[in-house]
């Protein structure tokens, strides 16, 4: 049987290597976009893609950048994929604040741009995936979870660009027949994840502090919850929601809740640290008992103008349609993660 082609835009971000690995396993023939850098950008998939021994004939990697028509046009006319997968953005949040125009023109308008270039060269049997996030749900109730039914109330430009890019999906699946399709994840995480998402910070931090590298750890809100998944779970998800019968828009989670600061404490024991609290707001601190030292700081620059306080996903529809669920828990994922790090400090 022919191989499936798929084009993935962000391949080199913590999900498209997933992502590539999944699919070169199922016998795709991956396309990869890749921006211009000044410094390597390829550090998550320099294990499959290596330009001098070529490990995988099965992957390719080509430059180009979702604020660019041209680029997003050209590529997708010269591969005409089977299917693409949507993953480029601007995707930390708190960065969204500073730069909000470009995270709009690449979070929002880099859907428009791919939709618009599969309408425009009438590739009608091409599917296309969309990584709307949960961030979209915004300001919740505390206690109740989120579904496909669930409003939205972004409170961040990075937010307010996914609702863009959900709608405008759904808009050219509707209007022009296109299979186009969002999957609303919630947060996932992986010894991958950038090290300024928080999941990331607190792990490398607390082992660099067990093991005398680093002194103190700022964090800005700490009761924040989250529902934290695998990212290997969820780009599992992600093909699965291309391949079910109809285009459609999924919520992918684990249906866990956890503050940062429980995370921070899951993590502190699995470390042999013993953390202890004191104080409130912008002075709270977290001392090790063994040291005596404060260890933990609260760093005002952290917090958001705006900020999401309550996120937890119920993925009934998934896992009754797609037959997916997530197999990683919350303590096997902090798991992975901590063993990374300590790995590199052998
Ligand atoms: P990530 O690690 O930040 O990866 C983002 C990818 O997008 C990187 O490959 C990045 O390239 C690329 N990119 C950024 N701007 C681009 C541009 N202008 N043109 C082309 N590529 C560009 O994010 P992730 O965690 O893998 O998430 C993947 C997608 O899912 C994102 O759209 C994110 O917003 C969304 N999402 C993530 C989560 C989560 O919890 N991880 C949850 C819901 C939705 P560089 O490597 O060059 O920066
Ligand atoms: N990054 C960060 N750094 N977050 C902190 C810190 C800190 O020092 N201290 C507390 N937090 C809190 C944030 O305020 C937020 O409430 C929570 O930790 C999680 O922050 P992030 O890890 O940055 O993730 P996020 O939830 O804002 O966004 C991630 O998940 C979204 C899905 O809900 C990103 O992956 C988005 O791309 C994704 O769409």
């Amino acid at each position: 049987m022919k191989s499936k082609k798929a084009l993935i835009f962000g391949i080199t971000g913590q999900d498209g290597s997933y992502l590539a690995e999944f699919l070169l396993k199922k016998n795709y023939v991956i396309h990869g976009v890749k921006r211009r850098s000044s410094s390597a950008n390829t550090e998550r998939i320099d294990h499959i893609f290596d330009s001098i021994n070529f490990k995988s004939k099965n992957f390719f990697i080509h430059y180009g950048d979702i604020t660019d028509s041209s680029s997003t046009l050209g590529l997708i006319n010269k591969i005409k994929p089977d299917e693409i997968y949507n993953l480029a953005a601007q995707s930390h949040v708190r960065v969204s604040f500073d730069i909000p125009e470009y995270t709009a023109n690449s979070t929002a308008l880099g859907s428009l741009r791919i939709l618009e270039a599969i309408k425009n060269l009438n590739l009608s049997d091409t599917k296309y995936y969309q990584a709307s996030s949960s961030e979209m749900f915004g300001k919740q109730t505390k206690g109740k979870s989120q579904n496909e039914k669930t409003p939205f109330h972004p409170m961040s430009i990075y937010g307010v660009s996914k609702v863009f890019s959900y709608h405008t999906t759904i808009y050219y699946r509707e209007a022009f027949g296109i299979f186009a399709c969002n999957g609303i994840l919630f947060n996932h995480e992986s010894p991958r994840r950038g090290p300024t998402f928080v999941t990331k910070k607190i792990v490398q931090a607390l082992v660099r502090i067990k093991l005398k590298k680093q002194l103190t750890l700022s964090l800005g809100n700490l009761y924040a919850v989250r529902d934290w998944g695998h990212a290997k779970d969820y780009v599992e998800s992600m093909w699965k929601i291309l391949q079910y019968k109809k285009p459609d828009d999924w919520v992918i989670a684990t249906n866990e809740e956890m503050t940062v600061k429980e995370f921070i404490n899951i993590c502190a024991k699995k470390l042999d640290i013993k953390l202890i609290w004191k104080n409130k707001g912008i002075k709270e601190i977290g001392i090790d008992k063994n040291t005596n030292k404060i260890i933990i700081k609260i760093d005002k620059k952290y917090f958001r103008p705006g900020e999401v306080d309550y996120l937890k996903g119920n993925y009934y529809k998934a896992k009754k349609l797609l037959k997916w669920s997530p197999k990683y828990k919350s303590n096997d994922l902090i798991n992975d993660m901590i063993k990374y790090e300590l790995d590199l400090h052998e």
